[in-house]
C-alpha cells in the first residue's frame, strides 16, 4: 500500500467546496471523502411521482454525485419499488451471469449462507466492468443481515487518482488497461493491478455496517467496492438493481 505521508503534512488534501444545504433530505457524511447516510426519505413513497418526490429525487441525485455512495436505512420496499427506484436513474442493466429473484431479470439476487461456495463481490471491483458500457450505478437492498459482519467497503477513485504525484499522473495519461483480454478501458475504470494496490489505502474509503432493510446506492464509475464474507455460517440476503451506463471515453 502506498504511503501518502510527507514531512509537510498529508500529501493528499481533500478540500470539499462550500456545500449548499439540502431542503428535502438529511445528508450525514461518513467521511469527508466518500459516503453519506440519507435520512428523511421513504423510497417506497418516493417512487410514486408527486412534486415533493421530484425535489427529493434531485437532492438524492446531488447527494450521490457529491458522496459517490449513499445509504438509506429502514426502507420497506417491494421488488417492484426497488426496480422503479432504479428506473428513475435510467434503463436497468441485466447481469449476464448472476441469478435473479422472481420474474424480472433486472432484480439480481445477492445471497450467501453456510452452503454457499462463494459470496458476491469479495474482491475490490466495480460492477460488470467487463461490459463495453459498464453500469452507471448499483442499488443494493439487504433484507437479511448476519448478526455481525457482512459490511461493504467503498473507495473513491477520484481521491485515489487525485492523490497520485504529478509525475505518476503524467506517466498514466493516455495508458489503457486490458480487461481479461477482451475490452479496453482507461481512466477511472481501471479495475485491477497497481491501481488496486494504491486504491486500497483506507484514506479513500468508507465502510458501511448494514442493518436489515438498508440500501446502498453507489456510483459505479468512480467508486470501487468490496463485500466482506466474514459472517459464515450465517446468512446475508438481498437484491441489487443496476442502472445502465455509457461507454467510457
Ligand atoms: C456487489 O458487489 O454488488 C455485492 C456487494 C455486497 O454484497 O455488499
Amino acid at each position: 500500500m502506498s504511503s501518502l505521508a510527507s514531512k509537510q503534512g498529508p500529501r493528499y488534501r481533500h478540500t470539499a467546496g462550500e456545500e449548499e444545504p439540502y431542503e428535502t433530505i438529511g445528508v450525514e457524511k461518513l467521511t469527508p471523502i466518500i459516503g453519506a447516510e440519507i435520512s428523511g426519505v421513504d423510497l417506497g413513497k418516493l417512487v410514486s411521482d408527486d412534486a415533493r418526490s421530484n425535489r427529493q429525487m434531485d437532492e438524492i441525485h446531488r447527494a450521490l454525485a457529491e458522496n459517490l455512495v449513499i445509504f438509506f436505512r429502514d426502507q420497506h420496499i417491494t421488488p417492484q419499488q426497488h426496480l422503479a427506484f432504479g428506473r428513475k436513474f435510467g434503463e436497468l442493466h441485466i447481469h449476464p451471469a448472476a441469478p435473479h429473484e422472481g420474474d424480472d431479470p433486472a432484480l439480481m439476487k445477492i445471497y450467501a449462507d453456510k452452503d454457499s461456495p462463494r459470496a458476491n463481490g469479495e474482491g475490490w471491483h466495480t460492477d460488470v466492468s467487463c461490459d463495453v458500457e459498464p453500469p452507471m450505478g448499483s442499488i443494493l437492498y439487504i433484507r437479511q443481515c448476519p448478526p455481525r459482519g457482512g459490511d461493504t467497503l467503498f473507495a473513491s477513485m477520484y481521491a485515489a487518482y487525485d492523490s497520485l504525484s504529478d509525475r505518476m499522473k503524467t506517466y498514466l495519461d493516455g495508458l489503457t488497461a486490458l480487461h481479461d483480454g477482451e475490452s479496453t478501458y482507461r481512466g477511472l475504470y481501471a479495475d485491477a493491478g497497481v491501481a488496486d494496490k494504491h486504491a486500497e489505502n483506507p484514506l479513500f474509503q468508507c465502510r458501511f455496517r448494514w442493518s436489515e432493510n438498508a440500501i446502498a446506492f453507489w456510483d459505479n464509475r468512480c467508486a470501487q467496492h468490496r463485500a466482506m464474507w466474514d459472517y459464515w455460517p450465517h446468512t446475508r440476503a438481498g437484491t441489487r438493481v443496476t442502472v445502465k451506463g455509457e461507454r467510457p471515453v
